[in-house]
This record gives structure tokens, C-alpha cells and sequence, in this order.
């Protein structure tokens, strides 16, 4: 949410700072900006929507500066618009900021910078940041000193850079609930909120913590906290290429990454499946594994599509393992005062492992005593650090905003959790090498599946102008239901819900007629007879049903408007596989309509403020 990128050094900022905020325009596109010295001032350019937009303006001006800020934007506080739009400046242009994360007290702070003299232009919290940094400038202290006493006064959450003309040498960034990084560079450093957005001109990153402030020179770097404490921080290495974060030829990111599932899965499994022995291994786990062996109790919290990952999990554990689990959304689960200690171990599901609500759950969780396990895509995120321990889903970087290759990941690495556990629990060799054998070729598996895009396309063409959708499946396929729904609802705008399906008898019924595309997620398990009836239900009013069905069924075609066949495999590995056509069928419908899937309006793919 919101994408901050700043350069210092001896080339042009500019192409620097545009190019990262272009990679980071998934976490927020309603406006963008940039500010840079500029004849002993500071030039800012902000403008409404996209960093193409941001581009063409600073052409136009012909900007060209050695050190900058940039921001690209998804409004909090403030319709987007371009006086809200970052950087924001102090009332003189000497000073400007650019934020993500939200300053809970800010009215009473504005009140009290408006009796100094400050006037406001915006209806932005973070405008105040650079009044309130001016007004410790103006008291005579030194520029760093000037925005850590400031961010003293503030309560909520930030990662800002600033730049001061007073000390123009110097990019001062500081973090408290959202991520900020310093990018280490020969001669020249960045600022940024994501890797991603700087690891063309470098792999060497200092993560800040909460808590934490840098000022960074062209040349080196000085990291403090904000309670004036010296702290020496870890380079860490990352590993992303540009490769990864580019569309590979494909026209979105979100095709990319919907038909790259095959190999980000195999990343997933890799090392991880020991065919000989049944088992499984996660390096990650080795140290809480008796820990999670004898809890009472697991917990899963996530939000988005990593929640639906969790009601998969919930169904895997409580099959494999016979531990009671809950599911919570993050959001929920923070604020309700959670029955949680150390009997319970916390699982909390990231992509991004920068969610909020997710961050915030498991510090909630660690406080009570819970063991706390991340899982969570981006390497070092705060998620991942934050953890007593964790797995990594190794999915690779995930650009579009709705979550495709991700979730699979994410499914494929509870599977391993649920092996893992099983077999330490009594599941024999010969079970724990039939399922091992079996997800061996899940990533080969998905790729055949893929094979049917133009099929699903097809589909797609039908059924692009039906204004509700209901998707409907059972057990470990019930979430898949809800995934599919939110997939088409965040890309194409199209109504859509999840429902179990027998559970669509008492209301969701009442609105199928013949207009009613009706998804039936129908493998041949243990309820399929049932799901046949609810899918005949369907039928007699009318509505119209696309089947994601099973290799061995050969009665489906008949009942069913359009199926989409995959084979056959163990039913906790099955959700790797019936959400693949839902993926598909969501994108073709969204790219039919003529929209822009890797950015759905109003959405932002980390959602770093509460
Ligand atoms: C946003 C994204 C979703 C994602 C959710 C949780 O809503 O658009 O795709 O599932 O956040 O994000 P996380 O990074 O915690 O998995």
C-alpha cells in the first residue's frame, strides 16, 4: 500500500526514482510524485494516477536532479487528487516527505501547527510531518534530529523519507509499522519500501525495523532509533532478479504469474519432499517441531486470499492431525481479545508479509504466549522476522494485485506442514510416500490444466456480461469457492460469492434464474453425490452451471452448461488444482471487459495501514 523510492548519489535521480515506482505501482496507484533539489529549492511533481503519468510530466519540465524522493499513492486520508497526492512540503518548499502508514493523532497535531502559523494545503495526515519537522528545524535543531524528535510526537504508523534543503546531502527515513529499506550501492544509496523497486542497481539492503531512522548519504549511511540509540544493522543479500519482477512476454502480470504456477510450485517443493522416506522436510520448522506436536490448539490468521488459504489448511490439519484449528481474519482477531496462550501455536499467512492487520495479530499472538509461525512469500519481510519461525512459500515475486500464484504456494506449503506433522504423528511410510509421490507431480499436473486456457477463454466469452456470479464447493473446495469468487469480483467488478454449496439452499438460491452463472467445484470425493444434487438444483431454476470437474467423471457433461476437466489426485492436494481454472476464467472474463487486471481499482496488493 503506497510505494516510496529515493536515490542519492552522482547520476540523475530521476530515471532512478521513476523506474522503481513504476515496480511498485501494485501496492498503490491513485496518484504519484516526485521531489528533487533543484537550484538550491526542491522541485516537486505530483500527478493523479499512474507513474506514466509522473514520467511524462518530469520530461516535460526536464528535471534532473542527484538526489529525490517518489511516491505512488493508495489514498487513506484524502480523495486522490493532486494536492494530496505526495511529496508533501513545509509551507516554505524547503522540506518535503513522502509516507505510507497512517498518523492516528494528526488532527490534534494540525490544530497545533495551524496556532504556530502553519498553513495546510491538503487533507492528507501526512502533510503535518513536514510542518511538524519544519517546526523543529525552525527551533534550531539538526535535520535528523529535527524529524526524530518530530516523529516522537506522532502516534500511528510510517515509513517516510525526507529532504531538507538545509542539509541537502542527506535523505533522512525513518520506520514504525511500514516497510522501509536502505539500499546499499557503490557512491550512491536508495530508499525504498520494497526491494523490488531498487534491486536493479543493487542486492544489498538494510531492513529497518520499527522503531528505527537512517540518514543516508551518497556514501555511506547512519542508523539510529528513534529513541536516540545507535543501532548497527545486517546487509542482507536478496535474491530477486529483475527477471522475476518483469512480465516475461506475457501482457500482465497476472497471466505471467497464473501460468508460471507450475514452476513457482515446484520452488515451493523443492528439497522439501522426501520420496524414499514419506516424508517431508522444512528446515524452518526443525526447532518447534515437538513444540507443534503437542500444542492444543492451532490458529491460522490472514486476510485476503491468504485467509481462504487457511481455511484449506484448517481442513488439512484437523484431517491429517486431529488438532482443533481456527481460522481468523487478522482484523477480527486483534481487536476482539483473543483466548490465546502458550498451548496454541499461531500460524499467520503473508504474501506480502507487510499485511497490517496480519502484522499487528501476531505480535497480539506473541504476547500471549502463542508459538508464532510465519508463512509468508517476500524474504526477509516484517512477517517473516517478526516469527519465532516460519516457511517460505518461495513463489516468487507476486506483481499482479490479485493473488494467483501465491495462494497455490501457499496451499502447497500447508500440505508439507500436514505431512510433516502426520507422519510424526502415527501416518505410515507407505501413506506418507503415496502422498508424497502424488504432490511430486502436482506442478506437471497444473501445467496440464493450463493447457486448457483457450477453452476456459471460451467460457469466458459467454459469460462476460452476467452481472452475479455464485461459486459453490465443499470441504477442502469450499474455500476455492470463495477464492474464485473474490478473483472474479476484484478483477472484473462482477458480483460474485463463495458459498458451501449445500449452505446455498437456505438464501443464495433465491437469486438463480437464467442469468445465474453457477460454478460447481465438483471432484469425485466423498461428497460428490450431494454436489450432483445441489448442481441439478441449480438446474431446475434455470441457472446456468460450469463445472470444474474430475478426469473420471463422465457424467458431468450432461448436467453441466460448460465443464472444465482436471484430473485426479488426493483430495488435500486437490485445491492446487480446482482453483487453477477459476484463476483463468476470472482473467479472461476482466480482459474481456477491457480492465486493467494487474491494477484493479481501489485495491492495493500489501495493505499496509489498518
Ligand atoms: C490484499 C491483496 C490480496 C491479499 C491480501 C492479503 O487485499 O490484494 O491479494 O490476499 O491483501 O495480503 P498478504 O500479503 O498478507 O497475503
Amino acid at each position: 500500500m503506497c510505494g516510496i523510492v529515493g536515490y542519492i548519489g552522482d547520476k540523475n535521480c530521476v530515471p532512478v526514482v521513476i523506474d522503481g515506482l513504476k515496480r511498485l505501482e501494485y501496492r498503490g496507484y491513485d496518484s504519484a510524485g516526485i521531489g528533487m533539489f533543484n537550484n538550491g529549492g526542491i522541485s516537486v511533481t505530483k500527478v493523479i494516477g499512474k507513474v506514466e503519468n509522473l514520467q511524462q510530466e518530469v520530461k516535460n519540465q526536464g528535471l534532473d536532479s542527484t538526489t529525490g524522493i517518489g511516491h505512488t499513492r493508495w489514498a487513506t486520508h484524502g480523495e486522490p487528487n493532486v494536492l494530496n497526492a505526495h511529496p508533501h512540503s513545509n509551507n516554505d518548499g524547503t522540506l518535503i516527505v513522502v509516507h505510507n502508514g497512517i498518523i492516528e493523532n494528526y488532527p490534534t497535531l494540525k490544530a497545533g501547527l495551524k496556532k504556530l502559523g502553519y498553513t495546510f494545503k491538503s487533507a492528507t495526515d501526512t502533510e503535518v510531518l513536514a510542518h511538524l519537522f519544519d517546526a523543529y528545524l525552525k527551533s534550531g535543531y539538526p535535520f535528523f534530529e529535527a524529524v526524530r524528535r518530530g516523529l516522537k510526537d506522532v502516534e500511528g504508523t510510517y515509513g517516510i523519507a525526507v529532504i531538507s534543503t538545509k542539509e541537502p546531502d542527506r535523505i533522512v527515513v525513518a520506520k514504525k509499522g511500514s516497510p522501509l529499506l536502505i539500499g546499499v550501492g557503490e557512491g550512491e544509496n536508495f530508499v525504498a519500501s520494497d526491494a523490488a523497486s531498487i534491486v536493479q542497481h543493487t542486492k544489498k539492503v538494510v531492513y529497518l525495523e520499527d522503531g528505527e531512522m537512517a540518514e543516508v548519504f551518497k556514501d555511506h549511511y547512519h542508523t539510529k532509533t528513534t529513541d536516540d540509540e545507535e543501532v548497527n544493522k545486517e546487509v542482507h543479500q536478496i535474491e530477486m532478479t529483475l527477471e522475476e519482477i518483469d512480465k516475461g512476454g506475457y501482457p500482465t502480470f497476472m497471466l505471467k504469474e497464473i501460468m508460471e504456477q507450475p514452476e513457482s510450485l515446484k520452488n515451493s517443493i523443492r528439497g522439501r519432499l522426501l520420496q524414499e522416506t514419506g516424508d517431508v522436510k522444512l528446515g524452518g520448522l526443525e526447532n518447534v517441531l515437538d513444540h507443534l506436536l503437542y500444542v492444543k490448539r492451532f490458529l491460522i490468521i490472514a486476510c485476503g486470499t491468504s485467509w481462504h488459504s487457511a481455511l484449506v489448511a484448517k481442513s488439512m490439519f484437523e484431517t491429517y492431525l486431529r488438532i482443533p484449528t481456527e481460522v481468523e481474519y487478522a482484523s477480527e482477531f486483534r481487536y476482539r481479545n483473543p483466548i490465546v496462550g502458550p498451548g496454541d501455536a499461531a500460524f499467520f499467512i503473508s504474501q506480502s508479509g507487510e499485511t497490517a492487520d496480519t502484522l499487528a495479530a501476531l505480535k497480539e499472538a506473541k504476547r500471549l504466549g502463542a508459538l508464532c509461525i510465519g508463512v509468508c512469500n517476500v524474504v526477509g519481510s516484517s512477517i517473516a522476522r517478526e516469527s519465532h519461525s516460519g516457511v517460505y512459500i518461495h513463489a516468487g515475486p507476486e506483481i499482479g494485485v490479485a493473488s494467483t500464484k501465491a495462494f497455490t504456494a501457499q496451499l502447497a506449503v500447508f500440505a508439507l506442514i500436514t505431512i510433516l506433522l502426520a507422519r510424526r504423528k502415527g501416518m505410515s511410510v507407505e501413506e506418507g510416500q503415496s502422498l508424497v509421490s502424488e504432490f511430486a507431480k502436482i506442478p506437471e499436473t497444473v501445467r496440464g490444466i493450463l493447457s486448457q486456457n483457450d477453452l476456459i477463454e471460451g467460457i469466458a466469452e459467454k459469460l462476460k456480461n452476467a452481472t452475479n456470479f455464485l461459486y459453490l464447493g465443499r470441504g477442502y473446495n469450499f474455500p476455492v469457492a470463495l477464492e474464485g469468487a473474490l478473483k472474479l469480483k476484484e478483477i472484473s467488478y462482477i458480483h460474485a460469492e463463495g458459498y458451501p454449496a449445500a449452505e446455498m439452499k437456505h438464501g443464495p438460491i433465491a437469486l438463480v434464474d437464467e442469468n445465474m452463472p453457477v460454478v460447481f467445484i465438483a471432484p469425485k470425493d466423498a461428497t460428490y453425490d450431494k454436489i450432483i444434487s445441489n448442481i441439478q438444483e441449480i438446474k431446475a431454476r434455470k441457472g446456468k452451471v460450469i463445472a470444474i470437474a474430475t478426469s473420471d467423471d463422465e457424467n458431468i457433461d450432461q448436467l453441466a452448461d460448460y465443464s472444465i476437466k482436471i484430473p485426479v489426485t488426493r483430495s488435500i492436494l486437490m485445491p492446487i488444482l480446482t482453483v487453477i481454472p477459476l484463476q483463468l476464467l476470472a482473467y479472461h472474463i476482466a480482459m474481456k471487459k477491457g480492465l486493467n487486471v494487474d491494477q484493479p481499482r481501489n485495491l492495493a496488493k500489501s495493505v499496509t495501514v489498518e
